[in-house]
């Protein structure tokens, strides 16, 4: 599917949902790749109901758009936003598990552990982290192998003990230790930042890029990953379950360390705008080309939802 620069935002994002839907909808069917033995259908659909329920796609959206920067949006820039898409779901469906923030509401459903139970949750999750790494390095994602290699190897750093789920571990210290503010900014950058920086990085990576494109596009990421876990928090603080999806007002009542807890609402809506400004001037080199993602850092910084 090619980028339309004619459509507003809201439309393209939907588009981009869509396609990824249909790729996520077909690689988790029951049909068995070459190797795998039997797919449970008791745990395939403890997975489907924690990917194909709803969800904003973002992070498919910037890989798709960061590909399409350098003119690669196509099937295998789909097919690596669909494996940093089941990274995503994994770590909400274990981030809502009883033994982290204890969730019953996600994207408007139940959790995965309240629809099914908790430990089908966890092999879910399992699964799915799993099975990212399973999309990108099957010969069906055409790119040259050594590229496959490197999304492999940036995918795994962004999700793991230095990335997402160590983030998520020191999210779930902060309650007793009380990281001061730079602390809290490193575990955003881990827990959230680090799957959205690697989103943009891969766009590039698809496209070929040059370092230095590539490196712009990852600071990028960078900045919009932790505007996007201000506004969740923002959100949290000043939202309701109806409009979110999921819970309210869980942050406090958690006693999370956050930036809008430290600083208040005011100051994180202030800070959204710095971030957002000092996220677009990064791409200034790639001039008109690059409004898609100017308008997605606006996106995730306005965002209600
Ligand atoms: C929620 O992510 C979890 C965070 C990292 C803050 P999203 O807001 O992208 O959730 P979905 O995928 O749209 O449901
Ligand atoms: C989650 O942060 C970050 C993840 C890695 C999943 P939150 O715990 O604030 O996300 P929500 O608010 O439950 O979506
Ligand atoms: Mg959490
Ligand atoms: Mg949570
Ligand atoms: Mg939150």
């Amino acid at each position: 599917m090619k980028a339309n620069p004619e459509l507003d935002f809201e439309t393209a994002l939907a588009q981009r949902a869509l396609a990824v839907e249909t790729m996520l909808d077909r690689l988790l069917g029951s049909a068995l790749s070459d190797g795998e033995i039997n797919r449970p259908p008791e745990l395939l659909a403890a997975i489907r109901h924690g990917v194909l329920n709803g969800g904003k796609r973002l992070r498919p959206f910037l890989l798709m758009e960061s590909a399409a920067l350098f003119d690669a949006d196509g099937e295998a820039a789909l097919r690596v936003a669909a494996a940093l898409e089941c990274v995503h779901c994994y770590s909400l469906i274990h981030d809502d598990l009883p033994a982290m923030d204890d969730d019953d509401l996600r994207r408007g459903q139940p959790t995965v552990h309240r629809a099914f139970n908790e430990a089908t949750a966890i092999l879910a999750g399992d699964s799915l982290l799993t099975y990212a790494f399973d999309i990108i390095a099957d010969e069906a994602t055409e790119l040259a192998a050594q590229t496959r290699a490197e999304l492999v190897l940036r995918l795994a750093r962004a999700s793991g003990i230095g990335g997402m789920a160590g983030g998520q571990a020191l999210d779930l210290a902060a309650a007793r230790a009380r990281p001061d503010e730079a602390g809290i900014v490193t575990l955003q950058a881990m827990k959230t930042g680090a799957l959205i920086r690697f989103a943009c990085e891969a766009g590039a990576m698809i496209g070929s890029a040059s370092r230095t494109e590539r490196d712009i596009l990852a600071e990028f990421g960078s900045a919009i990953g932790l505007a996007f876990q201000l506004a969740d928090d923002l959100l949290d603080a000043t939202s309701n379950a109806t409009v979110l999806g999921k819970a309210a007002g869980k942050d406090k009542e958690a006693g999370k360390a956050t930036l809008v807890d430290m600083h208040g609402v005011d100051w994180a809506r202030t800070q959204l705008t710095g971030l957002v400004r000092q996220a677009t001037e990064l791409l200034a080199p790639f001039e008109a080309r690059a409004d898609r993602l100017r308008q997605a850092a606006i996106f995730v910084a306005s965002r209600t939802f």
